[in-house]
């Protein structure tokens, strides 16, 4: 959440800058604002909206400056207004801040402040640090000893740059969980959230680790560690992969653009690795802790949103064909349990940006457990990827709509891999084992069938746009695949919807069921499809409209619902993929005829990185 991009350099900064903040929009897009230290003078340009207003209102101007830092911002505290926006300046407005992440002990600091003579102007936890800063500036004789000073007094987490009207020629940056890169360039230095902002100006980089504070000229990077309390010798990284630059072509947005993706999202995924042929799974980045996955016996998933859900569809994929007992745990709740956990456990997190705080926090958690730390992280280089012991990449490419959906895609067909790779080993299903790997082979094609309907969601979608409420329902595999389906819903149409396992209706959720109360029902063949179907016959007799997704050649669900979305054939553990793209399709159109902003739903961000 918010996005930072900074630079240092000869050139004037302020096209670089506003262009990284387009580029990391996706994490915040309340506001966004730039500050320019020009000589001895700081201006500053604010903005509530877009980033695109920021731009409109900056070209007006066109001011120049060499050292150029910006925001969007993502709201925690205080509204979102321009006051509130970043950057947040002291009360002698020469030390300027941009932020991302929560100061937990803020109103504690301002107190504090606010007694030595300081005033508030806005309602953010930001800005109690340039004047905190400013503090100890009157004391110590650096801006740096000021900065680290200050960095010492606060708690929480920070992604912070502040820059000062005294020193136009350097960039201080500090790092405590929550992501920050520093780009190197010829006579240049770049900082950003993320390498998609500043990866079209240089591929050499130094990701900050926490406590980390940085001091950034155009020709010199020093990092000293605030913890260690010593000077450390930074890594500098050659960015491994293209510039992935995700363009629209000619979709109407980016979420459909990668629904569309699906089918070489799970060739990409399966590239080498799910040989059917052969009859062997092979995936690259498990192979440095191959000796340790041998001696496992419990696998703790941990993950937030849609990814939390994948892993639920994998908990099942994994017990099924490795016979390893699975539990998957919403990150947020697991970082304050207190369970015994054993060295022959593994803990996997799944996460497409790679930097949400509360997966990181609880991959933090058991580090000291001894216990091995697996990934499975579409962004390559994020925290995650480089914070667990292995892991294996999605390979989705950027993934720039909000809400997630290539990401679940590979997050599944990697699941499944991983399930096949630890199968293989204890020869638990074979017969599953050969059928889940022929399936994957099969699937882009299986994918490609449900998006060529995509016309005929649509038709459904749009008679159901005005409902208030949603059910969505489904047993076994299909389960995850309900839950996955109302949180896509509600995420971008803002209609309430829930996910609930068919078989939970009775207890409690038929209450709700009337005319004005329609059921999306996941009824797609398998074993326990005449259960779903009483499921939907009790639906029925209390009056809810019913849409379900059905197996191709299913005539007869006709006569039991009001509409059907057909996919495939496809094995039962797989079907989730194609339930996936289904219910996607349907929760873009409705939101899309209600006439909704889909790639920039309203109170949510990308990338979630505050607690
Ligand atoms: C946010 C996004 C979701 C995503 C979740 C977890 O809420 O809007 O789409 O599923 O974070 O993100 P991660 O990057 O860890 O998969």
């Amino acid at each position: 959440m918010c996005g930072i991009v900074g630079y240092i350099g000869n050139k004037s900064g302020t096209g670089m800058v506003l262009d990284g903040l387009e580029a990391l929009e996706y994490r915040g897009y309340d506001s966004a604002g730039i500050a320019l230290i020009d000589g001895a003078k700081g201006q500053v340009f604010k903005q509530v909206g877009r980033v695109s207003g920021l731009v409109k209102e900056v070209s007006k101007k066109k001011p120049e400056a060499r050292l150029v830092m910006g925001h969007t911002r993502w709201a925690t505290h205080g509204g979102v207004t321009v006051q509130n926006a970043h950057p947040q300046a002291n009360n002698r407005q020469s030390i300027f801040v941009v932020h991302n992440g929560i100061i937990e002990n803020f109103a504690e600091i301002r107190a504090k402040l606010k007694t030595e003579g300081y005033h508030f102007d806005s309602q953010t936890d930001t800005e109690v640090i340039p004047n905190l800063i400013d503090f100890y500036l009157k004391q110590l004789p650096t801006f740096e000893d000021a900065f680290k000073a200050a960095l010492n007094d606060v708690r929480g987490a920070y992604s912070i740059v502040a820059v000062s009207t005294k020193e136009p020629e350097t960039l201080y940056a500090a790092r405590l969980s929550s992501p920050l890169v520093i780009g190197i360039g010829k006579d240049e230095n770049f900082l950003a959230s993320d390498p998609s902002a500043i990866m079209e100006h240089t591929k050499k980089v130094i990701y900050l680790e926490d406590y980390d504070v940085a001091v950034i000229t155009k020709s010199k990077v020093s990092v000293h560690n605030l913890k260690q309390d010593k000077q450390t010798e930074p890594k500098v990284e050659l960015l491994d992969y293209e510039n992935e630059q995700a363009l629209l072509g000619d979709y109407p947005n980016f979420m459909l653009k990668e629904i569309f993706e699906a089918p070489a999202t799970i060739k990409t995924a399966t590239l080498g690795r799910a040989q059917a042929d052969k009859n062997l799974v092979k995936l690259g980045g498990l192979e440095s802790v191959l000796r340790q996955l041998k001696f496992i016996d419990r696998i703790v998933i941990v993950a937030c949103g849609t990814s939390y859900y994948a892993g639920l569809v994998g908990e099942y994929l994994i017990e099924e064909l490795a016979g390893i007992p699975v539990e998957v745990h919403l990150a947020s709740e697991f970082k304050y349990r207190d369970e015994p956990f054993s060295r022959s456990t593994v803990l996997l997190a799944i996460s497409q940006s790679g930097e949400t705080a509360d997966t990181i926090a609880a991959l933090k958690k058991v580090e000291d457990y001894g216990v091995l730390r697996l990934g499975i992280v579409n962004a390559v280089g994020s925290t995650i990827a480089r914070m667990t012991d292995a892991g294996v990449y999605c390979h989705a490419g950027p993934e720039k709509a909000v809400a997630s959906t290539k990401a679940f895609i590979a997050q599944v067909t990697v699941l499944s891999e991983i399930a096949l790779h630890l199968g293989a080993e204890s020869k638990n299903n074979p017969k599953l084992f050969k059928a889940l790997l022929k399936e994957l082979n099969e699937l882009p094609a299986k994918a490609q069938a449900v998006l060529d309907t995509a016309d005929q969601i649509k038709k459904v979608a749009e008679k159901y746009k005005d409902y208030r409420d949603f059910l969505f329902i489904g047993r076994h595999n299909a389960f995850p695949s309900a839950l996955e389906g109302a949180l896509k819903l509600k995420e971008i149409s803002y209609i309430h919807a829930e996910g609930y396992a068919a078989g939970e209706m009775k207890h409690g959720p038929l209450a709700m069921i009337d005319a004005s109360f329609p059921t999306f029902a996941i009824a797609t063949d398998s074993p326990l499809l005449e259960k779903t179907y009483s499921n939907i016959q009790e639906i029925r007799a209390r009056g809810g409209p019913v849409v379900a997704i059905a197996t191709e050649g299913n005539k007869s669900i006709k006569d039991l619902v009001d509409d059907v979305i057909y996919i495939p054939k496809a094995l039962d553990e797989l079907q989730p993929v194609l339930h996936a793209t289904a219910t996607q399709l349907f929760a873009y159109y409705i939101a899309m005829a209600r006439g909704y902003d889909v790639d920039r739903p309203r109170n949510l961000a990308k990338s979630v990185t505050v607690e």
